[in-house]
């Protein structure tokens, strides 16, 4: 493992360096280096520098500059417009940095030195019911954090948290212990997935049964209480329905490749037996008091529309815990027991004012110390070629399954126009790759936080800020690589002087690093998603000005069949990071 300090490191820390002789008195020695299309950089953090020292801000750049020369780095720099110092950086340091990343399996990206414990909450679907697209996005959203952020070096704790118990199944449980061979084997069914084509049947014939016959009602009321009371019989029923459900989540996660395991599942149900504790330990402090018989949390600056306090409600009035109270456990749990300096929830935005009450109740009970971060990463919602929340004619959820079948479908059709000779297992395997990576692109590529229309026809186009046209623009790259002629192989040159669409190549395949490091800073796939978009259309640049396999010299053949090599890598690593497959051929 080499790690590779970026040019722009470099740079950095050069210019600071350079700041901070030449003002050692500056409080703010931030050279603010972006990159720029006068040179390969610019630094324009001399403004802010000059401002308090109230002096021309061109003078004192030229001040900066007496303390920088050209070195292995730097092959240029100079004052220009109102202040900024422009710098050009030698075609050596970009080629070292390629042949360095190029040899390490990292890509020479650094590993996190102080690496701490994320607990990551994701997925969560619920029990006995259809996941729908919002749990789509926690999956694709969460997966794809949890992989970048153990990439970076941090432990990574993952924690799908069912929705599997409460009241809700009571009248499922009756129903199944009235009926035992409801989730039976029920070979007549030509559903794709059968776990949820029994589970919804159960749901409708118990619905339909509790909403007519009284008796049951009051029984399925009855079931609730021995559930939480632990019958044993009950139980069974329970647990034969979270199996039935897991089958099907699985199959999901399956179709989708992510990484949750069956380990990673711990539901609600397990904080069940903490519930009493939690409540008994609030309320013991304080931080909880009696309000109407039910057990609360009060905060000075959250009131409903009527201006009344809006409480966190841990116990209701008859007993019964809530939604909070196990996720107020949950948070106990993970960090006195997993150790988490870290706590991410991927949940829909909607549940943004659940998340703060329970973070503020779990710092005043001393669950939740100063050091620990807990952060709800809300997202936003996923909409229909209409505009409006994407939901069925009828107005039911949309079923997963059949959208992922139809991504895979549409993306079987891209990949036969492509190559029509393939065969049909192949196909398959690449309209899987394709389709789904094209649903986790569309979904990742758009800022967290913002609606986005599910448009499957877009989604696996091939061109466009695409999956697909990422997974093509490394197809391309391998069909190149494997076309190297006998005897040469990807390297680079060090004296060679490299063309404009190299150098832009190299200095963007040098920042892989710091597109890794802006998502574990802010959350946001979109960013690596935008860096890896820039990259394959680069390449495409390069591609045109530069021939790699009709190259003037061997030289320039085997520098530039590295420069493919490496972007290669790049696309590849960084798609992993976001769950999407490369195929090697399209
Ligand atoms: N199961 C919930 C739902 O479908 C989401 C759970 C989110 N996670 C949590 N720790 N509260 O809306």
């Amino acid at each position: 493992m080499t790690t590779v300090t970026s040019i722009a490191d470099a740079l950095q820390q050069r210019l600071a360096q350079a700041i901070s002789t030449a003002f050692p008195d500056a409080a703010d020695g931030d050279p603010q280096l972006r990159r720029s299309d006068r040179a390969d950089f610019q630094a324009n953090g001399i403004m802010g520098l000059a401002k308090p020292l109230r002096a021309n801000p061109r003078e004192v750049a030229a001040r900066v500059l007496e303390h920088l020369a050209a070195d292995e780095v730097i092959a240029n720099l100079e004052v220009s417009g109102p202040g900024f110092i422009n710098v050009t950086v030698t075609d050596t340091a970009i080629l070292e940095r390629l042949a360095a990343r190029a040899a390490d399996s990292r890509l020479g990206v650094h590993s996190s030195a102080e690496p701490g414990v994320t607990v990551i909450d994701y997925s969560q679907p619920n029990i006995a019911k259809e996941m729908h697209v919002g749990h789509l996005r926690s999956t694709i959203i969460g997966d794809a954090l949890a992989r970048t952020l153990e990439f970076a070096g941090e432990k990574v704790i993952r924690r799908n948290h069912l929705g599997d118990w409460g009241t809700q199944f009571g009248m499922l449980i009756q129903y199944l212990i009235e009926h035992p061979d409801e989730l039976g084997d029920d070979t007549e069914s030509t559903d794709t997935n059968p776990s949820m084509s029994r589970l919804n049947h159960l749901y409708k014939a118990s619905r339909a049964k509790f909403d007519s016959d009284t008796d049951f009602a009051d029984r399925s009321r009855r079931r609730v209480v021995e559930l939480q009371a632990g019958d044993a019989d009950t139980l069974v029923s329970w647990q034969s329905m979270v199996d039935e459900s897991k089958v099907y989540f699985e199959a999901v996660y399956a179709r989708l490749g992510v990484l949750l395991e069956d380990a990673d599942a711990v539901g609600e149900s397990y904080y069940n037996p903490m519930l009493a504790d939690v409540c008994a330990d609030l309320e013991a402090s304080g931080v909880a008091v009696r309000s109407d018989g039910a057990l609360c949390v009060f905060f000075d600056d959250i009131k409903g529309p009527d201006g009344e306090p809006t409480p966190l409600i841990v116990q209701k009035s008859d007993g019964g815990y809530g939604y909070a109270t196990t996720d107020l456990a949950a948070i106990r749990d993970r960090v006195g027991m997993l150790g988490a300096t870290q706590l991410l929830y991927i949940v829909d935005a909607r549940q943004a004012l659940h998340f703060q009450m329970v973070f503020e109740t779990a710092r005043r009970a001393g669950w939740l110390p100063e050091d620990v971060r807990a952060l709800h990463l809300g997202f936003g919602t996923v909409l229909g070629k209409d505009g409006r929340p994407f939901k069925t004619r009828s107005g039911e959820t949309v079923r997963l399954m059949g959208l992922l079948d139809e991504a895979v479908d549409r993306a079987r059709t891209v990949v036969s126009e492509k190559s029509p000779q393939l065969a049909s297992e192949e196909l398959e395997e690449r309209a899987k790759q394709v389709g789904i990576g094209a649903v986790k692109y569309a979904d990742l590529s758009t800022s967290r936080t913002r609606d986005y229309v599910f448009d499957v026809d877009r989604m696996v186009s091939l061109t466009g800020d695409t999956g697909t046209y990422l997974q093509y623009a490394y197809a391309r790259i391998q069909s190149i690589l494997r076309k190297t002629p006998e005897g040469v192989a990807p390297a680079t040159h060090q004296d060679l002087a490299l063309e404009p669409a190299e150098r832009a190549l190299g200095l963007l395949l040098d920042e892989f690093g710091a597109a890794v490091n802006q998502v574990t800073g802010t959350f946001e796939p979109h960013r690596l998603c935008a860096y890896l978009h820039s990259l394959a259309s680069t390449y495409t640049t390069f591609y045109e000005h530069c021939p790699v396999l009709k190259a003037p010299s061997r030289e320039v053949m085997e520098t530039r069949l590295l420069l493919c090599q490496l972007t290669g890598q790049t696309l590849r690593q960084g798609m992993d990071l976001l769950g999407i497959g490369t195929p090697e051929r399209l």
